[in-house]
């Protein structure tokens, strides 16, 4: 039954098919998102069709998974985005100048699900574009902390909504994840997982965040094809890649 979130079709697919997440459950919209996620992005195709989210960590700099196999010249980022249906002034449409995946990404079990994305021009930082605050090294992040994870995730019966959709969920241990999935998927250290209780159990679009407390602890990563209440879906840990990210950004910056 596992569907690796965001799917092989799009890694190999030329034409680069929507990601995909199934449906999320218990979405609260509303006014307030309009301005509470102004780091969450849309990684779009040329031809403005949506296949992963991402966090501006930075304003030349783009968090997001390294599956989502986002490539120079074919994919862009939009920022500021909300309701992607209407022709909102405070978007922000930036092509890439380099994709740097984590070296050591697996695409075998998903461990190191992380890539940064440098854009071709800073962004305007505005009230509608601003960047997350990643969590630090040492964040550890108690299970059972209620988290808050945004995307344009598709639903399973359908096209992915218009508006910016978010989900709360609790911080599963990693104990618990690994006795959920069992040994036929790893849960390694580069790993966070969360949701798997109660109704809250979906994310939003791959490449996407997890964020509690205002920190960016995940990063939509993988879980279940149907979003079963009681599957814990797993996050890259933002923690875990804060050096690795730290060093890319500055080093490839000067
Ligand atoms: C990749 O993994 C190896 C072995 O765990 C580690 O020593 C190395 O620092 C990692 N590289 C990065 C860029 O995180
Ligand atoms: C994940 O796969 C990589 C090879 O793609 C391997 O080096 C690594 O040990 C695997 N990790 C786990 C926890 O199975």
């Amino acid at each position: 039954m596992l569907w690796i979130i965001s799917c092989f079709a799009l890694v190999t697919s030329a034409v680069g098919i929507p990601a995909y997440l199934g449906p999320i459950h218990n979405i609260v919209n509303g006014g307030n998102s309009l301005s509470a996620w102004p780091w969450q992005v849309s990684i779009q195709t040329s031809r403005g069709v949506h296949f992963c989210g991402g966090t501006l960590i930075n304003n030349n700099w783009i968090l997001t998974a390294a599956h989502c196999s986002v490539r120079v010249g074919y994919h862009r980022v939009v920022l500021g985005e909300f309701d992607r249906g209407s022709d909102d002034k405070a978007v922000q449409i930036k092509t890439i100048a380099k994709v740097i995946v984590n070296p050591n990404f697996s695409k075998k079990n998903f461990s190191n699900d992380v890539a940064l994305l440098r854009l071709s021009s800073p962004v305007q930082i505005t009230t509608r574009v601003s960047p997350v605050k990643l969590a630090s090294s040492s964040t550890n992040i108690p299970s059972g902390t209620l988290c808050v994870t945004t995307g344009w995730g598709r639903t399973a019966t359908g096209q992915g909504p218009r508006i910016l959709q978010e989900a709360t969920l609790p911080i599963v241990s990693t104990a618990e994840c690994m006795r959920y999935w069992g040994p036929t998927r790893s849960i390694t250290d580069s790993m966070i997982c969360a949701g798997g209780s109660g109704s809250s159990t979906c994310q939003g679009d791959s490449g996407g965040p997890l964020v509690c407390d205002s920190y960016q602890v995940g990063i939509v990563s993988w879980g279940t094809n149907d979003c079963r209440d009681n599957a814990p879906g797993v996050y890259s840990r933002v923690s875990f890649f804060r050096q690795w990210i730290d060093d890319t950004v500055s080093y490839n910056s000067a």
